[in-house]
């Protein structure tokens, strides 16, 4: 019965990520990421998700608002349109209490790669869905988010290509007319929700996946100074440890890449002072860093086969033309036992990276052992009766533990393939 539904919400996935309009519907697209990261074939590496739609339960869309004060401000998107976000009024005894979680989809490097994104929803509000669905950490209905059903939420549109960390000052140099306003966009956007009734919060949680996940250690700290100073605030960051790991060839592929969406992007301002005048600037976009001069209290939810960071980190797709890795970036369970012995160095390298964090006493960790990428924001994966699980807690009873201190939250998955309750993504 479990398996069934199992599988029956990954045949969703399957069947979704075929479809070619996914590509305007989906929340973030990975073939963005990829296409971003190097220049692969996106025919090739057809990697989309969406939310599995449940079409049984009552439908939870949220319309999409446009930032009010955005071309005053000079907060634009990358085409320069107006962002948005999508507003979920709290009630009862979350009336008071925030969530906001922000939209992943990669980043852009070059002028070539932001000026292709720019006509996709990752650029323009002119592309975004008007609604989306809130599901997961986002979802109002307490069986599927205990802990957060009834807050305030906002998922905050992802649309500047650096992790809401760009610089104007860095336009100059593009011809093409490209906005770099993730800064901007930020700030903006904090102040309206301030004005809507954050600027009274209780509680409040930042949260993002993916590149918004590291959006979210970014501005952390930020975040903290703009509540009030009894409110309770902390950070969740779902998917976004990117490992500052060299590439089975030997290659620092991610940190140049880093080191290019810095660049192009001016993103240096945005990160940690004391980093930036220690070390390249594009080495302290990573999470290992950012972690070390955050003094608010983070989640970190990570899967320990990440696939995108397998597929991207670890294995980009440019650097294996002969194939010999293809089946196993597409699906863990066609790894043959060498590559998993690569992949089991990368779980390695995630915990040594983790390490110092470990002992933060207000940190908290779950890090399972799946194929997988984003795992808050999807019913499946956050909050279910089959969802993954360590030592019999779901994603979501883990969050909620910690950020109500009703436990210590380190919790550190067996590793590959020993837990029977992970949903594995399979590409092929
Ligand atoms: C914080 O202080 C303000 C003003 O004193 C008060 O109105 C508010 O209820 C307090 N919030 C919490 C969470 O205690
Ligand atoms: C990867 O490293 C090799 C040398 O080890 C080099 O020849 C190659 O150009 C590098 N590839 C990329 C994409 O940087
Ligand atoms: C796991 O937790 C569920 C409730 O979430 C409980 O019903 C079940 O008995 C637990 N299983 C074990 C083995 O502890």
């Amino acid at each position: 019965m479990a398996n069934q539904s199992r599988l029956r919400a990954l045949l969703w996935w399957r069947r979704w990520a075929k479809k070619d309009w996914a590509i305007a519907a989906v929340g973030f697209t990975l073939t963005l990421f990829a296409l971003s990261l190097i220049s692969i074939s996106w025919r090739d590496d057809d990697f989309k998700i969406t939310h599995p739609v449940d079409l049984t339960s009552a439908s939870d869309f949220v319309d999409l608002t446009l930032l009010r004060n955005a071309n005053h401000r000079g907060a634009l998107c990358l085409d320069g349109s107006v962002p948005g976000y999508h507003f979920q009024k709290g009630f009862g005894s979350g009336a008071h209490n925030w969530l906001l979680h922000i939209e992943g989809g990669g980043w852009c490097n070059t002028i070539a790669s932001c000026s292709l994104r720019k006509n996709t929803p990752l650029g323009s509000s002119k592309y975004m869905e008007r609604q989306v669905r809130f599901s997961g950490i986002l979802s109002r209905d307490s069986s599927e988010n205990p802990d957060f059903f009834n807050w305030n939420k906002v998922k905050i549109r992802y649309c500047d290509g650096a992790s809401l960390a760009g610089r104007p000052e860095s336009e100059l140099k593009n011809g093409d007319k490209l906005f770099f306003r993730g800064q901007i966009i930020w700030e903006s956007l904090m102040d309206e929700l301030l004005s809507i009734g954050m600027s009274k919060a209780k509680q409040a949680l930042l949260s993002g996946c993916s590149a918004g996940g590291l959006a979210t250690l970014i501005h952390c700290d930020d975040f903290r100074k703009l509540l009030p100073k009894n409110a309770t605030v902390k950070c969740l960051a779902d998917a976004g440890f990117f490992l500052d790991e060299i590439d089975v060839f030997g290659n620092h592929t991610m940190r140049s890449f880093y080191h290019d969406v810095v660049l192009l992007q001016g993103v240096a301002k945005s990160l940690p002072k004391d980093c930036v005048a220690g070390m390249e600037p594009s080495e302290c976009l990573f999470p290992q860093q950012l972690i070390k001069n955050i003094r608010t209290p983070v989640f970190l939810v990570n899967p320990a086969y990440d696939f995108w960071q397998i597929q991207h980190v670890l294995v980009p797709n440019a650097l294996d033309p002969h194939g010999y890795w293809r089946s196993c970036r597409l699906n863990i369970h066609n790894c043959n036992p060498s590559q998993i012995k690569i992949v089991q160095g990368f779980r390695d390298s995630l915990l040594r990276a983790l390490s110092e964090f470990q002992k933060n006493k207000m940190g908290g960790i779950f890090i399972n052992s799946c194929f997988i990428h984003c795992q808050t924001w999807m019913a499946e994966t956050w909050h279910s009766p089959n969802s993954p699980r360590i030592n019999n807690k779901t994603i979501a009873e883990s969050v909620g533990d910690w950020y109500f201190d009703r436990k210590v939250v380190k919790q550190i998955d067996c590793p590959y393939p020993c837990n029977p309750t992970c949903v594995h993504m399979d590409f092929t």
